[in-house]
């Protein structure tokens, strides 16, 4: 079985205790449906090493590999998918370094074993690319991102939703949530009354896998980029 404590202090200082797998996966079990569907989102805000996650990636996995192991370029494209709906945010950069190298060895393997041959360097760098942005070294409850010493700093944490637009090219827009935690009156004006009256009406951005035609109200939009998914990396950033 996996350490579920690194050492005293972190658990002190952090809270740092792991979750068993067989709790990760009777958990995953209570939304199942979910988690096989290959783009619905998921985020762990205390994220650790990413169990929740990974057991989450590989149920995805399984499915796009039962749909499309007999066609490489699908099962790529839809094995990118699945990682881009994976986001975390961990206030230990060790956790999150961790938690990318763990999702992408689990990608990687399985891309290697169906596409063999067919494997694309560019496409492996995508994937790379797309969980440096989605495991985030944050603090969960601000929504702010942190130094060396686990303190906020002033940079809101920017959060990248992903979504296939036509064939190939996979969109990224940009948001930032942070407002939404300072409970401020002018984040209130800005999204409270109106949020509200939108959650009935509609999903959020982040329970809706359509590209969003104009950005959603929830988060503050930043940018949009449309890209060719072996290439999202050259928008780095
Ligand atoms: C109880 S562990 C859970 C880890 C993982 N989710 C699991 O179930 O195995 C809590 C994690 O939250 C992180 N953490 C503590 N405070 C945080 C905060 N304010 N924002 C983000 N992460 C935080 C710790 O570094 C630790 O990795």
């Amino acid at each position: 079985m996996t350490k579920q404590v690194k050492s005293k202090q972190r658990v002190a200082d952090h809270g740092e205790v792991f979750t068993a797998e067989r709790e990760v996966k009777s958990m995953c079990d209570l939304v199942k449906t979910e988690t096989e569907r290959i783009d619905s989102r998921f985020l762990e805000p205390a994220c650790g090493d990413g169990n929740f996650l990974a057991e989450i990636l590989s149920r995805k996995l399984a499915v796009v590999k039962k749909k499309y192991k007999k066609f490489p370029m699908d099962y790529e494209k839809y094995s990118v998918l699945a990682v881009s709906s994976l986001y975390g945010v961990d206030i230990l950069q060790d956790n999150c370094e961790a938690c990318r190298e763990r999702l992408y060895r689990m990608w990687d393997k399985e891309y290697k074993a169906v596409c063999k041959k067919e494997v694309s360097e560019d496409c492996r760098r995508s994937v790379r690319f797309i969980l440096s942005r989605n495991i985030v070294c944050g603090n969960a409850l601000s929504l702010m991102r942190v130094d060396e010493n686990q303190q906020d700093t002033e940079e809101p944490i920017v959060f990248s939703e992903w979504a296939f637009v036509t064939g190939y090219q996979l969109q990224r827009s940009d948001y930032t949530f942070a407002r939404l935690m300072q409970g401020d009156d002018e984040a209130r004006d800005l999204f409270g009354k109106k949020k509200r009256k939108k959650r009935e009406e509609q999903m959020t951005l982040f329970d809706d896998a359509e590209p969003a035609e104009k950005p959603s109200d929830e988060g503050e939009f930043l940018k949009k980029y449309v890209t060719h998914y072996r290439r999202v990396w050259k928008n780095e950033q």
